[in-house]
C-alpha cells in the first residue's frame, strides 16, 4: 500500500498556534538556496496565504542551473547569482553573500537546501540571525547524506529539523523539528518526500517563531 506523504501522521515541536503567524511587522528574508527551492517556495507560499508575516527580499544561488531561480522569477523575487567557482576562497564568497543581503536590507537569512559551508564572515554579520533547514533530526544524520543514512541505521522515527547555523556544520541551537515514521518499504526519495512535506510546514513556522520571539 502506498500513502500519500502528507496522509501520514507527523509531530511538530514546538507546536505554534497558526492563528499568530501573521501578526507582526513583515520580516524581512533572505533565502540562500542551491537546488530544486521547494523550501523557498513553501515560504512564499505561506506569505501569499498571510500564514507568515514577511517579505522574500532576494534569493542567492550558487548553481546557475539551480531550479530555485526559476521559481523566484515565477514569485516576483530578485534572485542573485554567486557562483562560488568565480571566488578564491569561502570567505570571499561569504563577504560577497553578506554584501547582497545587505543591499536588500535583510534582517534574517534562511537556508534552505544551500549546499555550502559557511565561514566566520558570514556568521559574525548576522548573529543568530541565519537558519537552515536540515533533513534529519539533528544531532543525528548531520551532513548531505542524512536520509540516506538514516535508513541505513534502520531508524523508525526521521524528521526534519530548523536550526541557527554556527560554524559547524548542521550544528547550532534547535529552533524546530518534525518527526515522521519511516516505513518498511522506505527508499531515499519516498522518505525524503515524506520529511519534506513536515520542511514545507515548519520553515514558515520557525521563520515566525524567531520573528516574534528572537531566539
Ligand atoms: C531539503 O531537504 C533541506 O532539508 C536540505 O536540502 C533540501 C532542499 O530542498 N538542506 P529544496 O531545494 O528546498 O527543495
Amino acid at each position: 500500500m502506498t500513502l500519500r506523504p502528507d496522509f501520514i501522521p507527523s509531530l511538530v515541536s514546538p507546536n505554534i498556534s497558526a492563528d499568530t503567524l501573521g501578526t507582526q511587522s513583515p520580516i524581512k528574508l533572505g533565502i540562500l538556496a542551491s537546488g530544486s527551492g521547494s523550501n523557498f517556495e513553501a515560504v512564499a507560499q505561506a506569505i501569499k496565504d498571510g500564514q507568515l508575516s514577511a517579505h522574500i527580499q532576494v534569493l542567492i544561488y550558487n548553481n546557475p542551473d539551480a531550479y530555485a531561480a526559476v521559481r523566484a522569477a515565477k514569485w516576483g523575487v530578485p534572485a542573485v547569482l554567486l557562483n562560488h567557482r568565480d571566488y578564491k576562497s569561502r570567505e570571499e564568497l561569504d563577504r560577497q553573500i553578506v554584501q547582497t543581503l545587505r543591499e536588500y536590507d535583510v534582517e534574517l537569512v534562511v537556508m534552505a537546501g544551500w549546499m555550502r559551508l559557511v565561514t566566520s564572515v558570514f556568521i559574525d554579520a548576522f548573529p543568530n540571525k541565519i537558519i537552515n533547514i536540515h533533513p534529519s533530526l539533528l544531532p543525528s544524520f548531520k551532513g548531505s547524506h542524512a536520509v540516506e543514512e538514516a535508513l541505513a541505521e534502520g531508524v523508525k522515527i526521521a524528521g526534519c529539523t530548523v536550526h541557527l547555523v554556527c560554524l559547524e556544520m548542521d550544528s547550532g541551537p534547535i529552533v524546530m523539528q518534525a518527526a515522521v515514521p519511516v516505513l518498511p518499504d522506505d527508499t531515499p526519495e519516498t522518505l525524503h518526500a515524506r520529511i519534506q512535506v513536515q520542511e514545507h510546514r515548519i520553515l514558515p513556522l520557525a521563520i515566525a517563531r524567531i520573528a516574534s520571539a528572537g531566539f
